[in-house]
Parts: structure tokens; sequence; C-alpha cells
């Protein structure tokens, strides 16, 4: 009996874990199945809004690859949750969004959600269509390309250590961006340099695409970021004990070196480190990144008097749009001054991405979740 209990024990938890499996695939894969399953029949399969009810509409579905870029991912997920959704006030011109758009609220977990976000931003960036089924990619990607592509795709499979080779990242955006579907589709059936085999004769034309498709939905944060020019906001704690001889907790010490090791592992360049004169602010953003200036402006907004922390506000969003730099800027504060921003709750698990646009401000890239 003991037996059978432990092994029932074992398939539950087996059925518990199960899930999981699919929280490792890349977020834009999961978001574009949710897409076709739920979306496509409105927004269209390249959301341009022309899907077969779209058409049945009284208003059209929006054009979600343009209307997507100017909204953060909070407001998307009012938007596709329902919630709030008529609270929502904004100034872009899109007015608010009406019940012809369903309220997702109760079919979708928030990580679902999330990877519908990640989707959306993936139509409203990237130029190359997908022409392949993504999700034979993903089976034969697992089985023939890992090994040296990492399981990830960021070029870190186990046989880099071993014949220190350098296969390409296919999270960095900004290298297989430059490559048609076709030109990817030949180096993978005729192989490329040294090591990158030719897949001619092993893999059909339809697996190569399925292929090409699914490198194209493996783009990360960590990609967009090592080409630089960009700015990343932390969110620190404010008024977190921070004392004279004993700096910082060992604790938070602890995490601000994972911080920095992430950044730094990730191969990001860093130019410039700029904090909260808040000490906890400070001293955090120094062990992650070894360097920092601390700067008024960027101290906590929530003891503030109103008129001062609009000042403060104005000057960090100058300090975004005016950015330009070959790495890129990390700017250490606090949840409201964020908050004021981006309209994003960050709390301390979490780094937001922003593209300075000079005069025209800033666009959000998105949010996204540091390891722990
Ligand atoms: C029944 C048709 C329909 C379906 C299905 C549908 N939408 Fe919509 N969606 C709309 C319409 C119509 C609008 C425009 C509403 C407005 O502007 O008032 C819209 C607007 C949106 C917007 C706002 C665009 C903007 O920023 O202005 C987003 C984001 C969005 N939909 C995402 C989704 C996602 C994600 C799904 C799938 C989970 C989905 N929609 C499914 C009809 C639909
Ligand atoms: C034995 C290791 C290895 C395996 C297995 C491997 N690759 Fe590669 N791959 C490489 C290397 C090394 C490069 C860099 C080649 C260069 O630029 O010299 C590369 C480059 C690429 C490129 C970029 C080519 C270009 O024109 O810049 C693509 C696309 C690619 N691989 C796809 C794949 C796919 C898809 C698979 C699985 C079907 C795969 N690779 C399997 C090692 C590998």
């Amino acid at each position: 009996m003991k037996i059978l209990t432990q092994s029932l024990a074992s398939i539950l938890l087996l059925v518990i874990l199960a899930p999981n499996a699919f929280a490792t695939s890349p977020p834009a894969f999961e978001g574009r199945k949710l897409y076709v399953s739920h979306c496509l029949i409105c927004h269209g399969s390249d959301g341009k809004g022309n899907g077969p009810l779209a058409r049945k509409m009284s208003i059209n579905a929006e054009d979600l690859t343009s209307a997507v870029r100017s909204r953060s991912d909070n407001t998307l997920m009012k938007i596709i949750t329902g919630e709030d959704r008529e609270k929502m006030t904004d100034d872009s011109g899109h007015g608010k969004i009406s019940n012809d758009m369903p309220k997702w609220k109760d079919v979708f977990t928030s990580d679902q959600i999330n990877a519908l976000i990640a989707y959306l931003r993936f139509l409203s960036t990237s130029k190359h269509t997908l022409t392949g089924d993504p999700e034979l990619g993903m089976r034969l990607y697992r089985q023939y390309c890992s090994i040296c592509h990492g399981k990830d795709g960021d070029g870190k499979g186990v046989m880099i250590n071993l014949i220190g080779l350098k296969p390409i990242d296919h999270t960095n955006p900004a290298r297989t961006d430059k490559m048609s579907n076709e030109d990817l589709s030949r180096s993978i059936i005729e192989g490329k340099g040294r090591f990158m085999p030719a897949w001619r004769g092993i893999l059909s034309q339809d697996e190569v695409d399925g292929l090409v498709s699914y490198i194209r939905l493996l783009y990360q944060i960590w990609g967009k970021l090592e080409d630089g020019g960009l700015v990343v906001l932390l969110s620190a704690k404010s008024n977190s004990s921070c004392g004279e001889n004993q700096k910082l907790s060992d604790q938070a010490k602890r995490q601000a070196m994972r911080i920095g090791k992430q950044f730094k592992s990730q191969g990001i360049t860093i130019d410039k480190v700029i904090s909260s004169p808040e000490c906890f602010s400070k001293e955090t953003a120094h062990t992650a990144f070894g360097k920092v200036e601390a700067v008024d402006h960027l101290a906590s907004l929530s003891d503030l008097p109103e008129s001062q922390a609009t000042a403060y506000t104005e000057a960090l969003e100058q300090r975004i749009s005016s950015y330009s730099g070959k790495g890129n800027l990390v700017i250490v504060t606090h949840e409201s001054n964020i908050n004021a921003i981006s309209f994003e709750k960050l709390s301390d698990q979490y780094f937001l991405v922003m593209a300075p646009l000079g005069a025209s401000g800033y666009e959000e890239i998105g949010k996204y979740k540091l390891d722990n």
C-alpha cells in the first residue's frame, strides 16, 4: 500500500510538474499559439486587423502592429483582461477600448497574458513574417540545434566548451533581423563556416521553414541590450536600512551582485549608472555595476510635495529620451518614480527597458524578470 501511495504521489507530482515544461519555451512562442487560437479571427494572422470576424464588426479591430508600440505592458494587460479598462486614460489618440474587444480575464493566466504581450511586441517590431510552423521548428531545434546553439537559442550549447566554436546567438534580433527568411533557410540547408553543419538531405524544406519561424520567436531582451543605446530601469526599495559602516545586508549584497553578474554574463555593456541619492539604491547600484553617480531627481517621490514630484518626473523623462551611447544607461530609482513615467508597477524582481527617441520622448520596450 505504501508503495502504491508513493507511486501515485509521484504520478501526481509529474502531472503537476508537466505544465512547467512550457515555462522554458520562449514567451513569444507560447504567445503565438494563444494568438492563433484566440485572437487571429479578429486581428488577422499578421495583426493588421483583417481577420474574418473583423469585417462583420461595426468598428475594425485595431491594427495591433502599430497600436501596441505606444502601450506599456501594464496597459496591454488591462486591455486584454478587460480589468479597469474603463478607467484607462490615454492621450495617444486611440481613445478607450470598446467591448467589441472581448475581456479575457477568466480565460488566461497572467503568464499566458505576458506571453501574448511578448508575441504582440514581436508582431509590432519584426519585419519578417512567420512562413513555417514554429511548433515543428521547436521540436527540431531541440533535437538537432540546441547542442551548439543552446536550449534557449543564446548560442551557449554544450558543444561550445568541447570544440571552442562560436554559434550565432539566435536571441539577438540585430544579427538575425538583417537576414531574410530565405537567407536563414539557405544557411541551414547549406551550412556555414567550419562548424555549422549542412542539413540538406536531413531536413525537408517545410522543416527548415519551421526552424526559421521558431528562430524568429527566440528574440529576447538580452539580445536587444547587447546592441546598446537603451535605458534600463531598476527599482530599489526606498528607506531600506543602510547604515554608515554596514552598508548593505549580506542578502541585499548578494542580490545586487546577482543582478550585475546577469548583465555581465549576457555580454551587456553598461556605459553609465545613475541612482537615487538614497543610500540603499546607491549601494545596490555600486555593488551590481561597480560604478554609480547619485542624482537628486531620482530620490523617491513618495514623500515629496506634488510640484517637486512633477519636476523630478520631468527630469527623469528628459534623461531617458535624451540618452545616446554605444552601451546602455542604467537608472536605479524607486517604484513611485517608475510608476509615474510608465504606469508599470516594478517590483525589485523586474527591470524595465526603454528606447530613447530624442525629441519624441521614448518607447517602452517591455518589462522583464531578473533571474533569481
Ligand atoms: C471578437 C473580435 C476580437 C477578438 C477575438 C480579439 N480582439 Fe482584440 N480588439 C478587437 C477590437 C474590435 C478592438 C478595438 C477596440 C476599440 O478600439 O475600441 C481590439 C483591440 C485590441 C487591442 C488594443 C489595441 C490598441 O492598443 O488600441 C489589443 C492589445 C488587443 N485587441 C489584443 C487582443 C488579443 C491579445 C486577443 C486574443 C487573446 C484579442 N485581442 C482578441 C476585437 C477582438
Ligand atoms: C555543430 C554545431 C552546430 C549545430 C549542431 C548547429 N549549428 Fe547553426 N551554427 C553553428 C556555428 C558555429 C555557426 C556560426 C557559423 C559562422 O558564422 O561561421 C552557426 C550559425 C547558424 C546560423 C547563421 C548562419 C549565417 O548565415 O549567419 C543559423 C541560421 C543556424 N546556425 C541555424 C542552425 C539550425 C537551425 C540548426 C539545427 C538544425 C543548427 N544551426 C545546428 C554551429 C552549429
